[in-house]
């Protein structure tokens, strides 16, 4: 039995839903706790490839229990389209699919105010995924959220939604001139939906505690990284839930005590979708070159994503909040033919050096990073099947990070397949 916290260090994409997907095999249980279908969660499997959102990505292994936490949040139409189009590739989604009573339900209306509220900001704005993920938490923090409880229950779920209705319509009028939503289609609509995911609902701190005192083996799959937490990210320029490994217990409903371990999952280099600072963002020639090799366009919403150098400054704060017991690298391939290669290890701001990730936004986009370079290896690295085996230079670069963060590095993956996979014994 083993309880394990999977978070991306970085500004997410880090390859979890690989990882995910290699550790799902020991694992029993895999639980999405944070976030919605902002995240996109690439699983390659042989010819195929699959982008999950919502569900967990260990759902593409058989007789393993698959639980959407009671920190998610959810769009129905969206989770009702990915289970389908699981099923049409012959998922089987019905044997493994629970989700959390408490989860909190993303309506239109937060969809047209993430759009519209980004729209207003013009160039202050976040850049989000517009999937309404920052109006659905602010409801359920303002204690007038929906969830899938209110949902099943007709009556309460109408006066709710009229009472939302009736506010979201007033300030979608007045601020944005907009004629706002029917209560009546929306009722009728969501009623529906709740009819379709009724099978899967249940109490799921009860199904995963209950699971824990079986000896089942949890893994907790995070959404989207560590610098994307609202609390300890780059705010304003993060995503509206915690990211970090304290978020898998709170949207859970498993306490701390239960976790053995903590893993971090970053990439060789940084990469970041959306506005805010980031300090080691590539020139515009390395920039091309290394969003062409790592494929670094969204996979929720296509955007070609920013790239940069590694920074272990980042990596040094993602241990400390998150308590990492280890890291994986992923897309190590990807600096195959670049050498140098640089890493930052500390920032320069006003005349001052910074060894730690400074907290204030401000500061951090005033920083010029300290980078130390470290030779490239410009060798294939894809096609190596164990760790021993790697180029030298790559190694050392792997040692490197490793020595710094003083952390064990026990997987590197070289590649988006399963078997692109180094395990260090
Ligand atoms: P996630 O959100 O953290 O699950 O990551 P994404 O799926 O959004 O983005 C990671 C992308 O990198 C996906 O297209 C993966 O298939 C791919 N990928 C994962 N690991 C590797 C790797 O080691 N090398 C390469 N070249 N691609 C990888
Ligand atoms: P995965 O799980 C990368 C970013 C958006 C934006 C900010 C806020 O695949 O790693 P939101 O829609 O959440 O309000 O947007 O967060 N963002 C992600 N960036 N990977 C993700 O998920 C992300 N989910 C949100 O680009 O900058
Ligand atoms: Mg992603």
């Amino acid at each position: 039995m083993s309880n394990i916290i999977l978070v991306g260090a970085q500004w997410g994409d880090e390859g979890k839903g690989k990882i995910i997907d290699i550790l799902s095999e020991k694992a029993d249980v895999i639980i999405r706790f944070q976030g919605g279908n902002n995240a996109g969660h690439t699983v390659v499997t042989g010819e195929e490839e699959f982008i999950l959102h919502l569900i967990p990505s260990g759902i593409l292994h058989k007789n393993k229990a698959c639980v959407i936490g009671n920190g998610v949040v959810v769009d129905p139409e969206a989770l009702l389209n990915e289970i389908d189009a699981l099923k049409k590739r012959r998922i089987g989604v019905d044997d493994s699919l629970i989700i959390s009573d408490q989860v909190h339900i993303i309506f239109p209306y937060h969809k047209l105010l993430d759009e519209l509220r980004e729209k207003k900001k013009g160039k202050t704005k976040i850049g989000t995924t517009k999937r309404g993920i920052g109006p659905c938490y602010a409801d359920k923090v303002s204690r007038c959220g929906i969830r899938l409880t209110e949902l099943l229950n007709p009556q309460e779920f109408r006066e709710k939604l009229k009472f939302n209705i009736d506010e979201k319509n007033a300030i979608l009028s007045t601020l944005y001139g907009h004629k706002g939503f029917s209560l009546d289609e929306i009722y009728e609509r969501y009623i529906e939906y709740g009819k379709k995911l009724k099978k899967y609902i249940q109490n799921t701190p009860l199904f995963l505690n209950t699971a824990i005192s079986k000896d089942k083996s949890l893994l907790f799959e995070g959404a989207q990284g560590t610098l994307l937490d609202i609390d300890h990210g780059t705010y304003p320029f993060v995503t509206s839930s915690n990211a970090t490994a304290g978020g898998a217990c709170a949207g859970s409903g498993i306490s701390p005590i239960k976790i053995n371990r903590i893993i971090g999952v970053a990439k060789a280099y940084t990469t970041r979708v959306g506005e805010g600072p980031f300090p080691t963002e590539f020139g515009p020639d390395l920039m091309k070159k290394i969003r062409k090799k790592g494929k670094e366009f969204g996979a929720t919403t296509g955007r070609p994503r920013r790239c940069g150098w590694l920074d272990v400054a980042i990596l040094k704060h993602a241990v400390m909040i998150n308590g990492l017991t280890e890291l994986v690298l992923t897309k190590l391939d990807v600096l195959d033919d670049t050498d140098p290669i640089k890493v930052c290890v500390a920032y320069k701001c006003g005349g001052k050096v910074l060894k730690d990730f400074p907290s204030n936004m401000e500061t951090l986009a005033e920083c010029r990073p300290v980078y130390k370079e470290l030779p490239g290896w410009k060798e294939d690295t894809s096609s190596v099947t164990k760790y021993r085996v790697l180029p030298l230079k790559a190694r050392k670069y792997i040692a490197y990070i490793s020595k710094f963060l003083k952390k064990k590095i026990p997987m590197v993956s070289v590649g988006s397949e399963r078997r692109q996979t180094l395990i260090r014994v």
